[in-house]
């Protein structure tokens, strides 16, 4: 029998967002779920109980009779004592739980022989959850909000402007975290036209963060940031002190500071200290997302703006509530994914495969037991870069003084020899070859010249295309084809010939249109 999905209104004071929006409603349903809303839920989310019932939802009067009969329930927070209270047995719950840091709340699910599904528990290492991933879905929305905030208090504009009154220098921003919240801010600020800084402990975020229009600025200390999983670690005392050196030399100079940085299971880092904030110009923002974790500034007071020392600081735990049609949208698809995963026969009824990988580790109860915390993803290991083997050569350049003077010798040296070979073959090789030997090194020249100025970014739909263009060879297999088939009286060639210039004709067809297809695929990601 297929079963209903039951979406209660928020109950926690500021939550405007609700789980699933009327778009979705038709989706579950075509799932073969019934859906049942709670009158009011979608309220603060612009959805209506109306534009529920017309999507093909029961609205349903009360939190008590929703809970009581609906066999899933979607939430966004994890359900207080209240709601545990309302939940009966057999009965599914799709929320945020934070598991880790609410065992009570575990040890009240597990005693109503529920199974709940924690979306924060999802492994996000897994290609395949990226759909599902809500931590994801939210920390966008919540990025870009941070900068439309930071744009309300702040006094000038974002972008540089020459107007008849006068030239406008752009605004400066630093990110601190290049997460997916702060990879969010970056491209938002710097689509409004600021200069773009951003600042992480992952060195390896530094490609993403050009990609999107910022600049990284790196600390001058060696040490890995990673710290498993995708995130960060606590870095060292002698990191701390240089990342801090930084961060006060970035203050000085920007007029916009935000600040996502997180570890998982600690406190958030503290990064801008009272003395930064001094020393920021008056009328600068602070908008810090880490507010609700500790926050990232020492002068931060969660929930709430505050000016001090002329800065305004911004430190608002809501800032997806702010946005609550679009976070929850975004939420409502991440649990259609979720579904649709646990109902692969689309008739309604669900099946938590403790098998599959996505959802053994969102899985923190199972019919009354805690399954949490999940065994270890067994992920192929990536290869291990070779980290030592840079500062070594480096050092090795610099044995006999300087490496500028040594570095500009070698370039001088190796153009020399190169200009001899050059000469070389002019003055020996025939001309035919003359010719084709020129070609070729233009062709060396202009390639590197394309590839080394498209951004990291695009390298994959340019290989596509440079792919696609390589099909020029076709035409060494046409001339094969050409003579029967122009009538032109030349010799046939040998049929075998004949019959391989066909083969590699269909097999340049397949790289010729898939490689543009492949690049228009990847064009349209990049295209607004
Ligand atoms: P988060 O919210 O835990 O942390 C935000 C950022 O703060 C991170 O980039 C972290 O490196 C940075 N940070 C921590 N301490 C810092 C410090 N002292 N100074 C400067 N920066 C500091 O992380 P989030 O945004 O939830 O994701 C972390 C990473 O995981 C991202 O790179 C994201 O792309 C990746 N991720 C990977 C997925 C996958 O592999 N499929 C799925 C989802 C996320």
């Amino acid at each position: 029998m297929a079963l209903r999905i039951g979406v209660p209104k928020e109950t926690a004071t500021d939550e405007k967002r609700v789980a699933t929006v009327p778009d979705v409603v038709e989706k579950l349903v075509k799932l073969g779920f019934s859906v049942a809303v709670e009158s009011g839920a979608g309220d603060t989310a612009d959805c209506s109980d109306d534009t529920y019932r017309a999507a093909g939802a029961e609205i349903v009067e009360g939190a008590a009779k929703l809970w009581s009969t609906s066999d899933i329930v979607f939430k966004v927070l994890a359900p207080t004592a209240e709601e545990v209270g309302l939940m009966h047995e057999g009965q599914t719950l799709i929320s945020f739980i934070w598991p880790a840091q609410n065992p009570e709340l575990m040890q009240q699910l597990a005693e109503r022989k529920v199974t709940v599904l924690a979306i924060d528990a999802l492994p996000r290492q897994l290609s395949r959850a990226q759909k599902m991933d809500a931590l994801t879905s939210q920390a966008g929305v919540a990025g870009y909000r941070a900068v439309v905030e930071a744009a309300n208090a702040f006094g000038r504009f974002f972008n540089g402007q020459i107007t008849a009154a006068g030239k406008v220098q752009p605004a400066k921003v630093f990110i601190a975290g290049a997460g997916v919240a702060g990879l969010a801010a970056i491209g938002t600020a710097a689509g409004l036209g600021a200069i773009v800084r951003a600042n992480d402990t992952r060195a390896e975020v530094a490609d993403q963060v050009k990609s999107l229009g910022g600049e990284f600025v790196k600390v001058e200390y060696e040490e890995e940031g990673a710290g498993g999983g995708g995130y960060a670690k606590v870095m060292s005392e002698g990191f701390q002190q240089a990342q801090r050196e930084m961060y006060a030399k970035q203050a000085k100079e920007v007029d916009i500071i935000i600040t996502t940085a997180l570890i998982p299971g600690k406190p958030a880092p503290r990064l801008i200290t009272a003395d930064m904030v001094k020393s920021m110009k008056p009328g600068s923002v602070i908008v810090d997302m880490a507010a609700e974790r500790g926050g990232n500034c020492e002068l931060t007071e969660p929930g709430k703006t505050v000016v001090k020392h002329g800065v305004t600081i911004v430190g608002y735990t809501d800032l997806n509530s702010r946005m609550s049609k679009q976070s929850s949208t975004l939420y409502a698809t991440n649990l259609f994914r979720i579904a649709e995963e646990l109902c692969k026969t689309k008739d309604g009824v669900i099946n938590v495969n403790m098998e599959d990988d996505a959802i053994r580790g969102l899985t923190v109860v199972k019919e009354g037991a805690i399954t949490w915390p999940p065994p270890p993803l067994n992920l192929p290991t990536p290869p291990a870069k070779p980290a030592a083997a840079a500062p070594a050569a480096k050092k090795g350049h610099g044995h006999g003084g300087d490496s500028t003077p040594a570095s500009a010798t070698s370039t001088a040296v190796k153009f020399g020899i190169a200009a001899l070979a050059f000469w070389f073959v002019g003055a020996n090789a025939p001309a035919a070859f003359l010719g084709h030997f020129t070609v070729f090194v233009l062709a060396c020249f202009v390639g590197y010249m394309v590839v080394w100025n498209v951004t990291p970014a695009l390298h994959t739909p340019l290989m596509s295309v440079t792919n696609a263009i390589s099909s020029i060879i076709a035409i060494g297999a046409l001339v094969q084809i050409a003579p029967p088939l122009l009538g032109s009286g030349a010799a046939r060639p040998e049929s075998w010939i004949h019959w391989l210039a066909w083969v590699g004709i269909a097999l340049t067809a397949i790289n010729m249109f898939g490689g543009f297809a492949v690049t228009q695929r990847m064009l349209q990601m990049f295209r607004k």
